[in-house]
C-alpha cells in the first residue's frame, strides 16, 4: 500500500494514540472521534512524532508485553519532553509507571472482564478525571500484570475490589493512568473520562463532525487521478459503493469502471440488488465477473476458517487481476479502504495476536501496477455513511448490515458447497426479510444465519428427522470491534425458527447465539 501523506489528512491537530499491541487501539481512536475529537494512531515504537500533525495530548494504548520482559516496546524518548497531557491505558499505564521508578509485576491472579472500582481522592491536574460521584463504578479489565509500587510522584485514583491500583494521576503533571479499558463499552464512565481528559487537560473543542468532506474529497481524487481511468472494485458494501459514487461525482461516467466479482458465496439474489443500484448511481461502465465455479472449485474439502479466508482473498485478486489485464485503459484503482485497514496493513502491534486475516483487494495494485485512489483511508466506516447519506445515496444501501469480505463461507462451519450455501441463503434471507418485514431491521447492528455441521433428532409430521442446525446471530454494536446480543423478542425469534424450519430442506433445529464480543467474535470463523 502506499504510504500515508499527510497531503489529505482532514485535520492537522488532535490527540495522537500510541499503538502497543491492543485488539482495542482503533477503538480509541473510534470513541475519541465519536465525541468530537480528531485522533489518530500510530506504532508505539515510532522514533519520531508524525510530521504535520499538532499533538494535543497522547494516549499510550494497551499491549501483549509485559515490562520488565526483555524486548518489550519502550516509551519513545520524544513523548515525555513534549510535555503534553498523557492517558496510559493498561501496558500504556505500567509504562508510565516503570519510567517514573514504580513497580509493575505479573499479577497472581489474571483479571478479565468486569471489575468495581472505587474512586480515590487524588491531586494534581488529572484528578478532575475522577470525580467524587459516582463512587463506585464498573470497569472493563483485561491484564495479566498490575501494579506493586506506584512512583512517589502518583497519587492512587481508584483501586478494585480486590485492591488492584485501578488508576493512578500525575501529583503535578496533566497525566493519569488506567489499569482498565475506558474504551470498552463495558468500562461505565469509559467515555465521559475520555471526554474529560480530550476537553479539561487537553483543552480540545468538540469540533470533529466527520461531515461536509465531500467538495475536499472531490477535488483530492480529482488531483490523483487526473484524466486517467479508475477501477473500483464494488462489492455492494457501504465503502465500495460509497466509493464508487464519490468518483462518479469527482471524475463522470467516463472515467470509472465498476467491477463486481460474483463469487457465489454472496446473499440470496445479492447480485441482482447490487447491480440495480450501481446502475443508479449513474455507472455507465458495470461488470459482473462469474467467478462462482472457480471459488467453489478452489474450497473444496477445506474446512479450516483461515485457510478459506486465504483461499478467498487470494482468488479475488486473480479475478481482478486477470480482468484488469485485459483493459490495459485503467491507470488507478479505486477503493474503499478505510482508517482501521490502514492501521492494520501498516502491522502496528507486531505481537498482537491476528485474531481472523481480514481481506479486501489490497494486493492488488502491486501486482497490475496500478495507482491508488482511496479517498477514505483516514475516515471510519460511520463518517463514510455520512458522505453517502450527503451524496444523496439511499438509506437502505447505506445503513445495510456489514457483510464480510469472505462471504457466506465463514458462516458455513465445515465443507462449503453450493448446496450448503443454497441453504444458508434461504434461511439468511427468511431471518433477515422477517426482521425488515416486523420493523426490526435496525435492531441489530448486524444479524445473519449461520449453517451448522451439527446434526440432531427431531420430528416432523410423524417422521423422526436427522437434519442439520441453523444459528441466528443479531448483535448490537457501534463499529464490529466489541458487540453485546440483539434484544429481539422471543416470539419473534420463534416464527422465523418456525419459517426456517418448514421451508429450508434439511434443517430442523434452529438456535440463537447469546454471546458478547469478546469473548466470541461475531462472525464464527
Ligand atoms: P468479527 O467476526 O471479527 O467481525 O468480530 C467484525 C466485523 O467485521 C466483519 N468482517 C469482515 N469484513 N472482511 C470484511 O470486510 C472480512 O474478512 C471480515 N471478517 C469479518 C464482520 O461481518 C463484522 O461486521
Amino acid at each position: 500500500m502506499s504510504p500515508v501523506t499527510h497531503t489529505t489528512r482532514p485535520q492537522h491537530n488532535g490527540i495522537l494514540v500510541l499503538d502497543y499491541g491492543s485488539q482495542y487501539t482503533l477503538l480509541i481512536v473510534r470513541r475519541l472521534r465519536e465525541i468530537g475529537i480528531y485522533s489518530e494512531v500510530i506504532d508505539g515504537r515510532e522514533s519520531q512524532p508524525p510530521a504535520g500533525f499538532q499533538i494535543d495530548g497522547i494516549i499510550l494504548s494497551g499491549g501483549p508485553d509485559s515490562v520488565y520482559e526483555d524486548g518489550s516496546r519502550p516509551l519513545p524518548k520524544w513523548v515525555l519532553p513534549l510535555n503534553v497531557p498523557i492517558l496510559g491505558i493498561c501496558y500504556g499505564m505500567q509504562l508510565l509507571v516503570e519510567q517514573a521508578g514504580g513497580h509493575v509485576r505479573a499479577a497472581t491472579k489474571r483479571e478479565y472482564g468486569h471489575a468495581v472500582m472505587h474512586a480515590k481522592k487524588s491531586s494534581g491536574p488529572a484528578a478532575c478525571l475522577f470525580p467524587p460521584t459516582p463512587v463506585k463504578q464498573t470497569v472493563w479489565m483485561s491484564h495479566g500484570d498490575d501494579i506493586a509500587k506506584i512512583p512517589d510522584e502518583f497519587d492512587i485514583s481508584g483501586e478494585t475490589d480486590d485492591h488492584v491500583v485501578a488508576a493512578i494521576t500525575h501529583k503535578i503533571k496533566p497525566i493519569a493512568a488506567l489499569q482498565y479499558h475506558p474504551e470498552v463499552a463495558h468500562s461505565e464512565q469509559g467515555l465521559e473520562l475520555l471526554k474529560t481528559f480530550a476537553t479539561k487537560l487537553c483543552h480540545l473543542a468538540l469540533s470533529w463532525d466527520g461531515k461536509s468532506r465531500v467538495d475536499s474529497l472531490c477535488k483530492h481524487i480529482r488531483d490523483v487521478v487526473g484524466d486517467g481511468h479508475v477501477l473500483v472494485a464494488c462489492s455492494g458494501g457501504v465503502d465500495s459503493t460509497v466509493t464508487a459514487a464519490l468518483l462518479l461525482k469527482a471524475l463522470g461516467p467516463d472515467q470509472v469502471t465498476a467491477v463486481f466479482c460474483d463469487t457465489g458465496l454472496l446473499r440470496k439474489h445479492e447480485v441482482e440488488w447490487v447491480s440495480e443500484r450501481l446502475k443508479v448511481l449513474g455507472l455507465r461502465h458495470l461488470e459482473i465477473l462469474r467467478s462462482s465455479a472457480l471459488f467453489f472449485e478452489r474450497l473444496k474439502g477445506v474446512t479450516e476458517p483461515e485457510q478459506k479466508r486465504k483461499i478467498i482473498g487470494g482468488l479475488f485478486i486473480e479475478e481482478f487481476e486477470r480482468y484488469a489485464k485485459k483493459h490495459p485503459e485503467f491507470t488507478h484503482l479505486g477503493q474503499g479502504t478505510l482508517y482501521p485497514d490502514v492501521i492494520e496493513s501498516a502491522g502496528h502491534g507486531a505481537g498482537s495476536k491476528v485474531i481472523k486475516s481480514h481481506h479486501n483487494v489490497g494486493g492488488l495494485p502491486d501486482r497490475l501496477a496500478l495507482k491508488l485512489v482511496e479517498p477514505f483511508r483516514w475516515l471510519f466506516k460511520d463518517e463514510v455513511r455520512t458522505i453517502g447519506l450527503e451524496l444523496g445515496l439511499p438509506e437502505e444501501l447505506i445503513q445495510r448490515h456489514p457483510f464480510p469480505g469472505p462471504g457466506l463461507a465463514v458462516r458455513i462451519i465445515g465443507d462449503v458447497t453450493p448446496e450448503r450455501v443454497a441453504m444458508l441463503q434461504e434461511a439468511d434471507h427468511i431471518f433477515i426479510s422477517a426482521l425488515r418485514e416486523h420493523g426490526l431491521y435496525h435492531v441489530p447492528w448486524q444479524a445473519f444465519a449461520v449453517l451448522l455441521p451439527v446434526k440432531s433428532v427431531g420430528v416432523m409430521g410423524d417422521n423422526r428427522t436427522y437434519q442439520q442446525t441453523i444459528a441466528l446471530r443479531a448483535v448490537t454494536s457501534s463499529d464490529g470491534m466489541t458487540a453485546g446480543v440483539a434484544d429481539l423478542p422471543l416470539s419473534f425469534l420463534t416464527r422465523v425458527s418456525d419459517m426456517i424450519v418448514r421451508r429450508v430442506q434439511g434443517i430442523n433445529r434452529v438456535v440463537f447465539d447469546i454471546t458478547t464480543k469478546p469473548p466470541a467474535t461475531i462472525e464464527w470463523e
